[in-house]
């Protein structure tokens, strides 16, 4: 039986129960959980298909891989995908969780992830057998050919961006060495000092796509988190050998969701309405944690701001709590995260306002 590490956020109960007490209210920055609207135009395309009685397909409709690929380009100057090399999946945090394990890796590969990152590559490492290191430079890795290698750009928890070259480099090594690249790019629209890249621009893979994926997810890009609203794309063998084992599992994305998706690829207007009330939220936090004496490194994209006081993760933690503001230590997200802190984004204006206030106040 494999052995997973405890869950990080249960270890928060007790902070957040103090940060409870505050008479303003909590102010809970510690998890990416988007708190605004599902579009309508998305709610409409989810119930208008919410009659239809059959399975839906694992490998999602037509529409709906056409769509995507349109989106990619569209949105990030992605070439070279075909649509059979798009497959949903049920929201981006089980692809991630499972990838390894799908793709048939198992123990003796090596799986690569960042040095500071979102604790489901290493979920998914452990539940294929694999082994898992953490490095975000090529040279740190010697010799070694491990089997997938994990990209997140921008990053969670850091909003640091990746630029082109620095991918580059990833994927001309992978291939050298037979490893996967997997991309996470959950928070590719959220770039605000840096233009954030995907692994599938041409500038990146040189107009092949073999040896590497990209996630998607919708969460944040159009608040379908409850929707449960991902996709897997890339190199078409590689999502062929996902989609096969994905069929037999009975991993399939809900049919109104696939039309949820649909809508949500499709309307930029509210991918753009989304992406300025987190900048807005964004610039009143950043001020904030800065006038009190916070330093905010990398952060240049994605929906959190990753900060320090210079002092050990869990005293930041317990700061913000006596203010009523809760929020991730960033040993959540692996070892050198022991003096930052990872304020999130995805609360109301009023509630951002209010975090501001009482740092101002401190
Ligand atoms: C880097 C990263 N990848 C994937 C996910 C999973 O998102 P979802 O399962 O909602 O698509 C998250 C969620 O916060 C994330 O931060």
């Amino acid at each position: 039986m494999t052995r997973l590490p405890d869950f990080p956020w249960d270890s928060l109960a007790g902070v957040k129960a103090r940060a409870q007490q505050h008479p303003g209210g909590l102010v809970d920055l510690s998890i990416g959980t988007p708190v605004d609207p599902v579009p309508d135009s998305i709610r409409a395309a989810l119930a208008s298909v919410s009659d239809l009685p059959g399975y839906p397909a694992t490998h999602g409709t037509p529409e709906l891989r056409t769509t995507a690929v349109e989106a990619l380009g569209r949105r990030y100057g992605v070439t070279g995908v075909e649509p059979d090399a798009v497959l949903p999946t049920i929201g981006s945090k089980e692809a991630v969780a499972w990838l390894p394990r799908l793709l048939g890796l198992g123990p003796g590969d090596t799986v690569v992830i960042p040095e500071l990152a979102y604790p489901t590559y290493e979920v998914g490492a452990l539940l294929a057998g694999a082994e898992m290191l953490r490095a975000d430079g090529l040279t740190q890795l010697g010799p070694r050919r491990p089997a997938l290698f994990w990209l997140n750009s921008p990053s969670n928890p850091t909003g640091r961006v990746l630029g082109v070259e620095h991918l580059r480099k990833v994927v001309e090594w992978a291939r050298e060495r037979g490893t996967i690249v997997v991309s996470d790019e959950c928070y590719l629209s959220l770039g605000w000092e840096a233009e954030p890249v995907s692994v599938l621009h041409p500038s990146v893979h040189g107009g092949q796509t073999d040896g590497l994926l990209a996630v998607h997810s919708l969460s944040k890009s159009a608040n379908l988190a409850g929707y449960r609203a991902g996709f897997v794309t890339g190199d078409p063998k590689l999502v062929k050998r996902l989609l096969d084992m994905r069929k037999h599992a009975g991993m399939i994305v809900p049919r109104p969701v696939q039309q949820a998706m649909v809508t949500a690829l499709t309307d930029d207007e509210a991918l753009a309405l989304q992406r300025e009330r987190y900048r807005r939220r964004r610039l009143v936090l950043r001020k904030a944690l800065q006038d009190s004496g916070f330093e905010i490194s990398h952060s240049e994209a994605g929906l959190y701001l990753w900060a320090s006081r210079g002092e050990p993760s869990l005293s930041t933690v317990d700061w913000l709590a006596d203010r009523g503001i809760l929020v991730a230590p960033g040993t959540f997200y692996g070892p050198s995260g022991g003096s930052h802190v990872r304020v999130g984004l995805t609360a109301t204006d009023e509630r951002i306002d209010a975090a501001a206030e009482r740092l101002s106040a401190s």
